[in-house]
């Protein structure tokens, strides 16, 4: 029997950034898939380059439909005892290369699946996945931060992480965005000493996210003398100018990660000896629940700057594209 068709966006070639509206295929799940009825996603800025820019993370053949972040509801779960059953509400995130989720319809590898915070919206909820888990990986996986001040458990062995993370001073930078948002708010929830870098009229917004000091651009080079430097880096923006300025804020035994454009390498100052790369994130089912739990009982709140519907999709992505938003831009689905 034919399968039914379901609309989607599509991509039409990796060289154009023109979208158009299609009907695809009801989704076949592969082994370990859920398929998920897609209630709303967020675009990233400039993915629609992203397989001219590396075409080495897109050799797999897929439909070109942007969005690697979602929420929506479980409409078949893979077997296995820790499945989601049908009609659970979750927030999800794809790996970069696969066939993206603006689509009514979209089958997602269970490691990306976790079950949606319970006190955010679908919409709030898709602007989390993948902002928060590249921010929890920097903080908790590359980066010296210990989680377990965050997660659920034993409280003393909470207490004690939370303890030694106090003496860690973490700087991130595009610390208004939404990587950078979510690093302050975990690097804060953790126990760590934040600052966050960005422009003077987000300082207020970067505080309220838990940085206890707010640095233009401007300034972040001259945190070096200033405060000592810091023992971890998180850079969301990228640019060389912009990377050899926090080469200036990173202590000798620190570590400088960058996830944005560019590798701190290419500019590290002569004689600097912190350890730096850049790293892509991974898809991560344990800790995108640990979000969750998060969200649920700490309070902790994407910023969403605008919510399109569906047919809007263009719009949302100029928006997105033009750099000018104030968190992330949503875009419902059914
Ligand atoms: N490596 C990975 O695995 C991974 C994962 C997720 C995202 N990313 C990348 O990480 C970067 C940040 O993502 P995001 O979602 O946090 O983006 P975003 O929400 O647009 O945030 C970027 C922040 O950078 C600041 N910024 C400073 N100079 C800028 C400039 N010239 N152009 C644009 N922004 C500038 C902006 O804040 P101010 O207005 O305060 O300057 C903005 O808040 C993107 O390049 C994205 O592709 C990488």
């Amino acid at each position: 029997m034919a399968r039914p068709l379901v609309k989607a966006i599509l991509q039409p070639t990796a060289a154009s950034t023109r979208l158009v509206l299609a009907t695809l295929p009801y989704p076949t799940p592969a082994e370990g898939d859920y398929v998920i009825k897609v209630q709303a996603v967020a675009p990233c800025k400039d993915e629609r380059g992203w397989e001219q820019a590396d075409p080495h993370f897109f050799t797999k053949p897929r439909d070109r439909v942007p969005c690697i972040e979602g929420s929506g509801t479980v409409v078949s779960a893979p077997s296995g005892s820790s499945t989601l059953a049908p009609g659970s509400d979750v927030f999800f995130m794809l790996d970069a290369g696969v066939t993206g989720a603006l689509r009514q319809y979209a089958e997602v590898a269970a490691s990306g699946v976790s079950l949606k915070p319970s006190s955010l919206s679908f919409s709030q909820a898709a602007a989390v996945p993948l902002s928060a888990v590249t921010a929890w990986q920097g903080l908790f996986e590359h980066g010296p931060l210990d989680p377990t001040a965050v997660q659920d458990g034993d409280a003393a062995a909470r207490d004690r992480a939370r303890h030694a993370n106090k003496a860690i001073r973490v700087l991130v930078a595009g610390a208004a965005g939404g990587v950078g948002s979510w690093a302050v708010k975990l690097a804060a929830a953790a126990g760590a000493t934040v600052l966050g870098v960005a422009r003077p009229a987000k300082s207020e917004l970067v505080r309220s996210f838990g940085a206890v000091e707010a640095v233009d651009y401007a300034g972040a080079e001259a945190l070096s003398g200033h405060h000592k430097g810091v023992d971890l880096v998180l850079d969301t923006v990228g640019g060389k100018d912009g990377m050899r300025q926090l080469w200036g804020a990173v202590k000798d035994d620190g570590l400088f990660l960058e996830v944005g454009d560019g590798n701190p390498d290419s500019v590290r100052p002569p004689g600097k000896k912190a350890d730096s790369k850049w790293y892509l994130v991974h898809t991560d089912a344990d800790q995108l629940q640990a979000i969750s739990r998060l969200i649920d009982t700490d309070g902790l709140r994407p910023l969403v700057d605008e919510v399109y519907p569906f047919e809007k999709f263009e719009a949302a992505f100029e928006k997105v594209d033009g750099g000018t938003t104030r968190g992330k831009v949503v875009i419902t689905v059914n």
